[in-house]
């Protein structure tokens, strides 16, 4: 079995963070995104992944190289235009042949990896396996809709009118058939070649579609909230460690990473939270649910439930909660007169002020 991972598409609901980087690149736990997945798929023993990129193609292979580092051998497959799911399949035919694949995107983190439902796959041979999740917003995914026999009868893709709260995971395990499905569809009033719209061609066509509905925690990382969200779970599966170093004045309590050449000095830091390589905080508290990215610098400043990106600087912001910012950022207090903020953000950013 082969993986197809999805790491291209614009990432356009995390703007202005996906200006410049790829979304599958966002740490969440100070991890990036796709390395949940590359790990997951290491882990079922699926060795041979194709991974399709976009225009943050370079960005992407500069950071999963050839995947020696995960236990697996990646080839790199272009696709053009951000055209579908289904057209990503299309565009992979010579690395996929006819041979059974998972389907990964890149942007989706789901509770403890994928190795059951590859198993599931393989013992009972369906022609395409979908994994469902329970949602408070189907409208957002592909929705699955159950028939009598308990199984799969329709699939659309967001939907204005649910018809039911199970959404498609963005996990799918295929045969070579999936390929004639996707060869046979037309694209979507979005302009897209859906995968949700192949495998409903697969059920018309009746092949066996089994589905897997899943209990544990799924989250798509497409947006701020969910980011937020998908950091929290993760952080809170972390062993604390303390690997850099603090004066006497600090404080560390409960679940805590510090990673190796962070530094506290007269800070807090509460738990569930990391704290990235080289950071130095300075007066500062670190609320519940934060991970701050390697050579940051915060000073006299309260952070909590929030997301910040590698090598930005912090001063003086009093408290600041909710928040994702970006790399090499500088959020402070201006002493200039006349007193006034001084903003220069990028396209699409948002602030909220108190
Ligand atoms: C895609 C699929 C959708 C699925 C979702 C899961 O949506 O089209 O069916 O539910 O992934 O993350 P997208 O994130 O591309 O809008």
């Amino acid at each position: 079995m082969k993986a197809l991972v999805l790491a291209g598409g614009s990432g356009t609901r995390l703007r202005p963070i996906t200006h410049t980087s790829a979304k599958q690149l966002v740490p969440v736990g100070n991890k990036p995104v796709i390395d949940f997945g590359l790990e997951a798929i290491a882990a079922a023993g699926i060795t041979d992944v194709g991974i399709i990129v976009g225009h943050t193609g370079p960005e992407i292979e500069a950071y999963v190289g050839d995947g020696s580092r995960y236990g697996i051998s990646v080839t790199y497959v272009h696709q053009p235009d951000p055209l579908g799911l289904a057209h990503a399949v299309l565009t992979a035919e010579d690395f996929l042949g006819r041979d059974d694949f998972v389907m990964y995107l890149g942007d989706n983190l789901i509770a403890g990896g994928i190795t059951e439902f590859v198993e599931q796959f393989e013992a009972n041979r369906p022609d395409a396996q979908i994994l469902l999740a329970k949602v408070r917003d189907p409208e957002r995914f592909g929705v699955a809709e159950l028939g009598p026999d308990g199984h799969v009868s329709q699939l659309v893709e967001k939907p204005s009118e649910p018809k039911s709260d199970l959404a498609l995971v963005g996990v799918y395990l295929f045969s070579g058939s999936i390929m004639d499905a996707c060869h046979a569809i037309e694209p979507s009033d979005r302009g897209e070649l859906e995968i949700t719209d192949a495998i409903q061609w697969m059920i018309d066509d009746g092949q066996k579609v089994a589905e897997r509905t899943i209990t544990g925690w799924w989250k798509d990382t497409g947006k701020l909230y969910d980011m937020l969200e998908a950091n929290r779970i993760v952080l809170d599966t972390y062993e604390p460690r303390m690997e850099g170093s603090m004066d006497e004045a600090s404080e560390i309590q409960g679940r805590v990473v510090i990673e190796e050449g962070a530094e506290l000095v007269n800070s807090t830091v509460r738990g569930p939270a990391i704290i990235g390589k080289r950071t130095r905080l300075e007066n500062t508290f670190v609320g519940p649910y934060t991970a701050i990215y390697h050579d940051c610098v915060v000073t006299d400043s309260e952070i909590e439930h929030s997301i910040v990106l590698e090598e930005t600087t912090i001063t003086d912001v009093g408290r600041m909660e909710d928040s994702l910012i970006g790399k090499q950022v500088e959020v402070g207090r201006s002493r200039r007169r006349p007193a006034a903020m001084r903003l220069m953000l990028g396209d699409h950013s948002r602030v909220g002020l108190v």
